[in-house]
């Protein structure tokens, strides 16, 4: 069984590293020639724990390539992975259908029966109504001799790997019983997971249902937060506690509760980011108003999102007394083990900085390299969190990253300015003494120390 996939970014690196390593043979394609050299080197172009070894482990079975038609000609299976970039009102799908046609046209010359696949995330249609006829129409064939599918992904970045090994479904939407077949080898290094078959619209709305569903759970917990921000000795954290001992929510079985990890999404924080979530929200509720439907909850889920990061923010700048003239994020990554600053929490809270005129010094452990590429001599770059807390009026710890935990109190404060603030944005130092940091914002919480309620115990 031979797989090309078309890109070779999060997605479709990911998925081809992991495909190699269950004895498929697996052309990966890109158009940037710099991607493509690296991999042919060993080297991972994107950072996620365990991939490089894995790409080291099966470059055998890996053909790293820009000859996309080459590689068609020799698959079983072409995957597209590209990127689908909000572009303000809809995805844009011109890399989709630039790989479409770039299938269809290698295609036009070959006996094999071969299945596209989408893996990108799409908006439901695209699939039947975009590449289905590009395809056909390139090829010059009928689908008794092109198969479709659509097939989701629904790893999580920093656990890409983990994700795709160890697959909790295998989503196909397929055209037709022979592209489920073809579909059905391709995933059969995962004996013992739940493959659900479907046509490729529902596909595609299982996908964009399925983040949405997470990003409405992260949204709800900072609304509930910033209500009980509000309360005197009201900790968000806390209600939520009582709220997910629903049985409906966490089920008491043989004596023993079981507490679902979608209750973890029911946390205050600064909000989602990356490169699905907010764009995923978008694309959704872009389709339902195109479609006629009220998305109004969607749209909702923005709202809360962005003034989630601003209310963030202006924490920082309320809790100062005074006017902050350098700050320090501390996370630059949207999230811990990944180097991917898309729509990241505390790049949007570097801006905001940068849009009042402050210096701002910031630290991330994987995303540094990324962030300069991005943001130049506007930002201040350390390697080190402590010298970029260096002389800081206001820092935000912006990502879970473990290694802050290492960071003790006192080491922040020798290093921080004078009447310093931290934000701690994710609640990862909520469970030292709060009374032996000077000022210390939590989210969700009464921000005021030593003001917490006694709990009595009977
Ligand atoms: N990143 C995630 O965690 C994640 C998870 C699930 C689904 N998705 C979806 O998967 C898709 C890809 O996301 P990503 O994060 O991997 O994107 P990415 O931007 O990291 O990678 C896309 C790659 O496609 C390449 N490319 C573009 N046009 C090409 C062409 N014509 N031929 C060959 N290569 C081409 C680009 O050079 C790039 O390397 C998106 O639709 C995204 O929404 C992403």
């Amino acid at each position: 069984m031979n797989l090309a996939v078309f890109g070779t970014g999060y997605v479709g690196l990911v998925s081809g590293v992991c495909l190699a390593n269950t004895g498929k043979k697996v052309y990966c394609i890109d158009i940037n020639e710099e991607k493509i050299q690296k991999i042919r080197d060993g080297i991972s172009p994107i950072y996620e724990p365990g991939l490089e070894d894995l790409l080291k482990k099966n470059k055998d079975n890996i053909t790293p390539t820009t000859d996309a038609a080459s590689a068609i000609k020799e698959a079983d299976v072409v995957m597209i992975a590209v990127g689908t970039p909000f572009d303000g009102q809809h995805i844009d799908l011109s890399y989709i259908k630039q790989a479409a046609k770039e299938i269809g046209q290698a295609l036009r010359d070959t006996g094999r029966y071969v299945v596209v696949t989408v893996k990108s995330t799409v908006v439901p249609g695209t699939t039947m109504d975009v590449v289905r006829p590009i395809v056909l129409e390139e090829s010059g064939k009928s689908e008794d001799e092109i198969g479709f599918c659509m097939n989701p992904e629904f790893l999580r970045e920093g656990n890409a790997v983990e994700d795709f090994k160890e697959p909790d479904r295998i989503v196909l939407g397929v055209t037709s019983k022979k592209a489920e077949e073809t579909m059905r080898s391709l995933y059969d290094g995962f004996p013992n997971t739940d493959i659900m078959i479907t046509n490729p619209t529902t596909a595609e709305m299982v996908k964009y249902t399925a983040n949405t569903l997470l990003a409405l759970n992260i949204s709800y917990a900072n609304e509930i937060a910033r209500i009980c921000e509000t309360l005197e000795d009201v900790d968000s954290e806390d209600v939520f506690a009582g709220v997910i001992k629903d049985k409906r929510i966490s089920p008491i079985e043989n004596g023993k509760r079981i507490t679902p990890k979608l209750t973890t999404y029911l946390r205050a924080g600064c909000g989602f980011g990356g490169s699905c979530f907010p764009k995923d929200v978008k694309a959704l509720a872009s389709f339902a108003r195109d479609r006629k439907v009220d998305g109004k909850l969607l749209d909702g889920l923005l709202h809360i999102n962005k003034s989630q990061m601003e209310h963030i923010f202006e924490l920082g700048m309320e809790k100062y007394e005074g006017q902050p003239k350098k700050i320090a994020i501390l996370g630059t990554a949207f999230k811990p083990d990944t180097d991917d600053i898309r729509e990241s929490p505390g790049i949007r809270l570097a801006e905001y900085a940068l849009e009042r005129g402050m210096e701002v010094h910031v630290q991330d452990y994987k995303a540094l390299e990324n962030t300069r590429d991005e943001y130049g001599d506007k930002l201040q770059y350390h390697e080190d969190p402590l010298d970029a807390a260096k002389g800081a009026d206001v820092v935000y710890v912006a990502t879970i990253w473990d290694d802050y935990l290492k960071i003790s109190d006192e080491a922040f404060e020798s290093v921080m300015s004078e009447n310093a603030v931290m934000v701690d944005c994710r609640s990862l130092y909520k469970s030292r003494a709060e009374q032996s940091w000077r000022v210390r914002v939590g989210v969700g919480q009464p921000s005021e120390t030593g003001k917490k309620q006694e709990v009595y115990a009977d």
